[in-house]
């Protein structure tokens, strides 16, 4: 097929071989213990370098930042040492690699924090449902959510180091630009959302007090890397994690106008539709995406994510104003999704069962079309996996 979703298309001083994007997916399969990088995360990520961009699963910026059993950290020198592999990886493949950075906030549990300390929040407001930690034995458990601790004004400046330190290790390790992950629930998005701040400090209340934490972590981390290779991701309406805000489109609009004045590489947008790996219906489906009112804002390069198709892809870059659009499932599922897409060619059904944790399968063995075809060879992926991880 032809569209302009497979044109280059100009991303700070790269260019992106097209304009489709893997987004970030949490596949919690870093080695342990230490949450790091190995040789087999480096195989997944370069089987996806025909995507004009790769953006890395979501990454802990501290320990304080990981909600969830195994997801990989940019904090210790083992770490930036295993994401060079994914890097060097992906750069021999041809492709692009951001990181995505990251703290949970609230989204965790005791069991993950350093000391067994409480999880931080802007405000000391529970979220509902379980943790996913593993327990002493190394295995997966599902524990109820603690109340957070709100945290001092007078610690918000470690935060923002916390995400300037990992931005530095992100430089370190290879990467091509980062992204703060400000979406879905997570420590900036709390901040951002009425529903989960209520504090009384600057960083409370007013919109532009909601919006200072991610506005001063931006500055921080484009200080790092230049402004021109930092994406921000966002998730108006989204309602995982609890999330809700009273006024979206005033918090949003603002947000919007504010990154304006970074020259940021994009700014990415989640769909309200997804919330984490889960599809949603709407409450309200002819409601106006705010989507359209963001485009309308947003001077630079807009990114959209989740429930995307082809035709959806195609028509959000020709007709509304769409720059990039992210693929998570179906890159998961379709290593060679481009050009499948480009065939409109079948795709590969995501396996739900292998989404999180464990080792190669459903992870590294989703075939290529050409694969399938007999054009090329099947790899023993069994084997792969031993060898990739023997390898270290
Ligand atoms: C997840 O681990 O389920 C997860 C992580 C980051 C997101 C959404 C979901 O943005």
């Amino acid at each position: 097929m032809s569209s302009p979703l497979f044109d280059p298309y100009p991303l700070g001083p790269y260019t992106l071989k097209n304009r489709l994007v893997m987004a970030p997916l949490t596949r919690s399969r870093s080695r342990q213990p230490g949450n790091i990088p190995t040789r087999l995360n480096a195989y997944y990520y370069a089987q996806r370098a025909s995507a004009g961009l790769i953006i890395s699963e979501a990454t802990q910026v501290s320990q304080q930042g990981q909600g969830y059993a195994w997801t990989p950290g940019i904090h210790t020198p083992e770490q930036v040492a295993g994401w060079r592999l994914v890097t060097d990886a992906v750069h021999a493949a041809g492709g692009l690699i951001f990181m995505q950075l990251w703290h949970v906030g609230r989204v965790s549990h005791p069991a993950l924090q350093p000391d067994g300390g409480l999880p931080v929040a802007p405000s000391a407001i529970p979220l509902q449902g379980m943790a996913f930690i593993a327990n002493e034995q190394g295995e997966p458990e599902l524990v109820p959510f603690v109340t957070p601790r709100a945290l001092e004004t007078a610690e918000l400046p470690d935060i923002v180091r916390q995400y300037q330190e990992a931005a530095r290790n992100a430089l370190t390790a290879g990467f091509d630009g980062i992204e703060v992950h400000a979406a879905n629930g997570y420590l900036l998005d709390q901040f951002l959302n009425s529903s989960t701040n209520q504090r009384t400090d600057d960083y409370g209340g007013l919109v532009e007090n909601r919006a200072r934490l991610l506005m001063e972590v931006v500055e921080a981390v484009c200080g790092v890397w230049g402004s021109e290779l930092v994406g921000v991701r966002l998730s108006p309406e989204g309602t995982f994690n609890d999330m809700g805000d009273d006024d979206p489109e005033a918090l949003f609009g603002h947000v919007a106008s504010r990154l304006n004045d970074f020259g940021l590489a994009y700014l990415h947008v989640v769909q309200p539709e997804i919330a984490g790996n889960a599809t949603v219906a709407l409450a309200d489906p002819n409601r106006r995406s705010i989507v359209k009112m963001i485009r309308g804002i947003y001077r630079g390069t807009l990114m959209v994510c989740g429930g995307y198709d082809y035709r959806k892809a195609a028509r959000a870059v020709e007709i509304e104003g769409i720059d990039l659009i992210a693929f998570g499932r179906l890159f998961l599922a379709n290593p060679d999704l481009p050009e499948r897409l480009r065939q409109a060619a079948p795709l590969n059904k995501p396996d739900e069962a292998t989404f999180y944790g464990g080792g190669g399968k459903g992870y590294i063995d989703y075939p290529t079309l050409r694969q399938q075809r007999g054009e090329a060879k099947l790899p023993d992926f069994a084997r792969l996996e031993r060898e990739l991880l023997a390898a270290g």
